[in-house]
């Protein structure tokens, strides 16, 4: 109960027209106007009636909550409730998914078999969607600590979007149900936001797509949960530097299908795993177009790079087995061991020269958020 000072205030139990001296601390904490009492008494008399004004947490404690019976979970994360959908304002422009969740131009765009090279104005609106998805996930990053849940940094995320013209990508992609995908400890990649709360020694990836203007920019990160072990900041690290392997032969001439060479090669120094069931890709007007970049050594992936390409690398990195299973939310991709995963993200664009990192941070020397919490 915090001391009241100020204009001269009535008791907001009903019937009593004592003046107020206090306020209520979950209201002040929301908020929320008008929730001014006589005295503690009569606070604590009205509690029932007047706590329905305080705005419900999305449920984090799932104790009867298990949507799969007979599913055999392979690590010890669950899934927790769903929040209800987000809505999008009329004035954001969306992609041909967003109503149908069926991506009708991506499907047409991968049967032409080739790699777009895109022209200086549709480079241009790509350094401007990828500037804006790096703007959201620096939000979304900051945000991830102990007790917060999933769900709330969705909603930070899809808040931040349309501040920024932006449709988040994921949203009802093939039916996505949320605005942007987070993975925590054994969850590889595609995690759905929701009402579980974070815990100290966790790891949360935070993957965002944006769409503005008709282009789309990817990038994800791996954040810490507090203070986590030394096993999990290698593993971290490692997925990071993997990325950074990675983009450091991008250059035009360069085959795409090297790039999992070197991404394994580093993985495998260290004793980790690459998986193998997902895959950077091509990304323009398109969210997942040609080529397909596996991030795994000897893969037969198709392409050379030209200037002008547009494309992710995305490595998912796994302390024991690279193999992976999705659970029946036909999404949440996880470890087949239950042991952890980390990944990082960066969309590039193929110059005269080498690779220019669209979705690079600006702030900090560029240094990812894991190093400079
Ligand atoms: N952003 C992811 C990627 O890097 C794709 C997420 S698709 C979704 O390719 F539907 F799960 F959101
Ligand atoms: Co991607
Ligand atoms: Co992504």
């Amino acid at each position: 109960m915090a001391a009241l000072d100020g204009p001269v205030q009535l008791c907001t139990t009903l019937g009593c027209t004592n003046k107020a001296t206090l306020q209520c601390p979950t209201c002040v904490k929301q908020g929320l106007e008008g929730s001014y009492f006589c005295n503690q008494e009569c606070f604590k008399n009205y509690w029932k009636e007047h706590k329905a004004v305080h705005k419900k947490k999305t449920p984090s404690k799932p104790s009867t909550y298990n949507p799969w019976p007979g599913f055999t979970f392979s690590g010890p994360l669950r899934p927790y409730p769903l929040s209800p959908p987000r809505v999008i304002p009329e004035h954001i422009g969306k992609p041909d998914y967003s109503d149908t969740g069926v991506p009708t131009s991506e499907r047409e765009a991968k049967k032409s078999l080739s790699i777009q090279q895109l022209s200086p104005d549709e480079i241009k609106e790509m350094r401007i969607a990828c500037r804006l998805g790096r703007e959201v996930l620096d939000i979304a990053g900051r945000a991830v600590r102990p007790g917060v849940t999933t769900d709330e940094v969705d909603r930070l995320v899809h808040e931040a979007c349309i501040e920024r013209d932006c449709y988040p990508s994921p949203l009802n992609y093939y039916n996505f149900p949320k605005s942007c995908c987070t993975s925590v400890n054994e969850v590889i990649c595609h995690g759905i936001p929701d009402g579980r709360e974070l815990v100290n020694g966790d790891i949360c990836n935070v993957d965002i797509t944006v769409y503005h203007n008709g282009f789309h920019g990817d990038l994800n990160e791996t954040f810490f949960v507090g203070e986590v072990d030394d096993a999990n900041k290698k593993l971290v690290q490692t997925a990071h530097e993997c990325m950074m392997k990675g983009i450091a032969i991008v250059h035009p001439g360069e085959k795409y299908r090297n790039i999992g060479n070197e991404i394994q090669k580093h993985a495998q120094t260290n004793g980790f795993s690459v998986v193998r069931t997902y895959c950077g890709h091509g990304i323009n007007q398109i969210f997942h177009a040609l080529p397909n970049v596996p991030h795994y050594s000897k893969n037969k992936a198709v392409g050379v790079m030209k200037p002008g390409h547009t494309f992710t690398i995305e490595p998912m990195i796994s302390e024991g087995t690279w193999r992976d299973v999705t659970w029946p939310d036909n999404w949440t991709a996880a470890t087949v061991d239950g042991k952890r995963s980390a990944q990082f993200e960066h969309t590039l664009l193929v110059t005269e020269t080498g690779c220019e990192i669209l979705t690079q941070r600006t702030e900090a020397e560029g240094k990812p958020h894991f190093l400079t919490p």
